[in-house]
């Protein structure tokens, strides 16, 4: 037998017993007359002891040992003189009287503790040797616990799994598509899906009033801490629902998660319109960990002579409590921050509110101090706050007050991890107009539908209609969107002339919808979860790399198996692809 119990499972009530265990020797410590090994497997830590006077060929072996050597030792449970309270084994160790080595290891290019000494790129490389460390082994197991829960809620919930295809056609999400080349339709490709979108809404003409699907979605897009290549969705699909519904449900099942694996209780989640988000916060993301929204100054900034506010679309600020003595330094840190490119503001203007009721501003020569106590009075500032106020285009000013906000956040430590304020956000428009292309796009994809009192406007005035739409957003994290679909083929149609589709194309590309609407199509609507996020979130971190086994690098590489990479000509030549080395 190569092992009797686990590292992990001993404590003191096994002392007396004779055990047999198995793993990997984490490290070793020869202290002459005794050797002690630390002995890892997926369970735990536990130490060995060899003696020397006792067993000193053992213990000769013992000490050749290498790290990550893979061995199985049989002995006594002893009780520690020097116990470690801090590990659920520490107050015993294995008194060795047989070790066989199953395994050696060559010398680990990082060390596999707690905390590595490894560089991302090293640790995704050698990912068999960091998924031994505690903290991965952590977050995949909260990862399946994760996963175990959503099933046994949506299942008790009447929804039924079914997995759909992988090897599809393009899905409108948003971004690029994976493509695969069909050998056998030369020419032809395969998208991987970016998610099962239509296929879910097939599913519910179908009849299966309830879907669910815990599945791997692909999008070619540029990839940041919160984004893979290749990603989770908890993808659902209701029948004979509203909104309403779907929030409920979706609701509940995020609060038994947290409940279960946190053992936190939510409260009821609020909503805010897109509108509002926007407004209050610059982004339709907010982070509700804190307050200091946004708050408008235009009109009392115009018209005073400042050409910055008035050639400025948008001139507002946040309130930063407390912050009044804030030294000339983080000034000049924070008018860096807000001048970076990614946030794009010209410079940072602010006002102090003294203790002593005094004002001091950047924009003393151009306004008063009773005009600046009237700006104090909207944004809500009181004696000791600083009011942080950035102007330009409407659109880059939200944007930038945002970025500034959660810096401001981060700095006086509001976005506590472990504390979890989550929202709806609803009402989002239902199409982005885009510049570049002069046209406009779903906001969230093409099935979703306008509200009905704003459809008249869908050919008039596009831009002002709203959807019932939705996102889930947890502190500050986009966790899930879904909608009310469309399920009448004439507002299908409808929304692709309006995305520029001609006839020809909408009918070529989702023409299998269309007509699946016309052969009873029952409303409905849905939602998916990003996983990664929500497990990397409740979790307490912000990169979703962690989260997943096997993740890609910012590149989109997988450095341990060396992906993406070249294939044969042979293959190219049979997928039609290149013949003779040209490309066709
Ligand atoms: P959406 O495109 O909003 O909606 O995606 C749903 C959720 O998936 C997560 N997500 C990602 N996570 C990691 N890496 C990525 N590259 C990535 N892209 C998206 C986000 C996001 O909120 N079919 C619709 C859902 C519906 O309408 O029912 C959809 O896919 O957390």
């Amino acid at each position: 037998m190569l092992r009797t119990h686990t590292c992990g499972e001993l404590n003191i009530s096994h002392v007396h017993q004779t055990v047999t265990l198995a793993g990997w020797i984490q490290r070793s410590r020869d202290l002459g007359g005794m050797t002690f090994i630390d002995l890892r497997d997926r369970y735990g830590i536990i130490q060995l002891v060899f003696n020397m006077e006792t067993h000193p060929e053992l213990c000769e072996k013992a000490r050749g040992l290498g790290r990550e050597y893979v061995v199985s030792v049989s002995g006594k449970v002893t009780e520690r003189t020097n116990k470690n309270l801090k590990i659920p084994t520490g107050e015993i160790e294995i008194t060795v009287e047989r070790l066989d080595v199953l395994n050696p290891s060559v010398l680990p290019p990082f060390t596999i503790e707690e905390q590595t000494d490894g560089g991302e790129e090293l640790r995704m490389k050698y990912r068999y040797l960091d998924l031994r460390r505690n903290p991965l082994k952590r977050n995949l197991a909260l990862r399946h616990q994760m996963a175990l829960e959503t099933r046994k809620y949506l299942d008790s919930l009447g929804f039924m799994e079914i997995e759909t295809p992988f090897l599809i056609k393009s899905t409108p999400e948003g971004a690029r598509d994976f493509v695969v080349p069909s050998r056998m339709n030369q020419g032809q490709f395969y998208a991987l899906p970016q998610s099962p979108q239509t296929f879910k809404q097939i599913l519910m003409v179908a009849g299966y009033d309830r879907y669910f699907q815990i599945v791997r979605c692909f999008r070619d897009e540029d990839l940041r801490a919160d984004r893979q290549p290749e990603f989770t969705q908890i993808d659902c699909e209701m029948a004979f629902v509203t909104q309403e519904d779907v929030l409920q449900t979706f609701e509940g099942m995020t609060r038994h998660l947290f409940h279960t694996v946190r053992g936190i209780e939510l409260d009821t989640f609020p909503r805010m319109t897109w509108q509002e988000a926007m407004d209050n916060y610059g982004t339709d993301k907010p982070d509700l960990r804190f307050g200091m929204k946004i708050t408008a100054l235009t009109d009392l900034a115009r018209g005073k002579g400042f050409s910055l506010f008035d050639s400025a679309g948008m001139v507002a600020g946040i309130c930063a409590p407390a912050c009044a003595g804030w030294s000339r330094k983080q000034m000049d840190e924070l008018t860096e921050f807000v001048k970076r490119p990614q946030v794009g503001a010209k410079g940072l203007i602010y006002i102090k509110i003294n203790e002593d009721g005094t004002i001091r501003s950047t924009i003393d020569k151009f306004f008063s101090e009773e005009e600046l106590r009237v700006w104090a009075g909207r944004i809500q500032a009181v004696p000791g706050d600083l009011i942080l106020i950035l102007a330009g285009d409407p659109a880059q000013t939200r944007k930038a007050l945002s970025d500034l906000r959660l810096e401001m956040g981060n700095r006086l430590g509001l976005r506590n991890p472990n504390v979890f304020r989550p929202l709806w956000v609803t009402d989002f428009p239902l199409l982005e107009w885009d510049e570049e292309t002069r046209r406009y796009y779903a906001m969230h994809h093409p099935f979703t539908s306008p509200k009905p009192e704003d459809i008249h406007m869908l050919e008039t005035d596009p831009g002002k209609v709203r959807a019932n739409a939705y996102d889930l957003v947890i502190n500050g994290v986009e966790i899930g969107g879904g909608s009310i679909r469309i399920h009448n083929r004439e507002l299908q149609q409808q929304m692709f002339r309006v995305l520029g589709f001609t006839e020809e194309e909408a009918r070529k590309q989702f023409g299998f919808l269309m007509n699946a609407f016309e052969s009873g199509a029952p409303p409905h609507g849905g939602i998916a979860l990003g996983f990664d996020r929500l497990v990397a979130l409740t979790g307490g971190a912000e990169s979703i790399r962690d989260y997943i086994a096997f993740p890609k690098n910012n590149a989109g590489r997988d450095m341990m198996i060396d992906s993406p990479s070249e294939i044969s000509e042979a293959q190219l030549d049979e997928l039609g692809l290149q013949v003779k080395g040209k490309s066709k």
